[in-house]
């Protein structure tokens, strides 16, 4: 499945990722340095913030507490806003499109 990322300096680029990994995980192996991921996916840095494009939002799994607590805390959040190491990627998000947020 493809995923369109848009990065911090607007560029967007269309990237191939495998079914299994992570989001987060599709960004970092196509070499965007500019989302960190700090925790390397266990869901306690909020790092790998971003915002997911509107049509898409429905089709994602729910935010649980322990996101939610973290996007809280972000400064740029906004109702588009996920933690990308929290959403599974698959067939069923093909053509998903996402921008890395503004760093805290
Ligand atoms: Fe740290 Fe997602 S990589 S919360």
């Amino acid at each position: 499945p493809i995923l369109n990322v848009i990065d911090r300096s607007g560029q967007r680029r269309t990237v191939e990722g495998a079914s299994g990994l992570s989001v987060m995980e599709v960004i970092r192996e196509n070499g965007f340095d500019d989302l960190l991921a700090l925790c390397g996916g266990c869901c306690s840095c909020a790092t790998c913030h971003v915002h997911i494009a509107p049509q898409w939002l429905t089709k994602l799994p729910p935010i649980s507490g322990d996101e939610q607590d973290l996007l809280d805390s972000a400064s740029d959040r906004a109702p588009t806003s996920r933690l990308s190491c929290q959403i599974p990627f698959s067939d069923a998000l093909d053509g998903l499109t996402l921008t890395i947020a503004a760093a805290d």
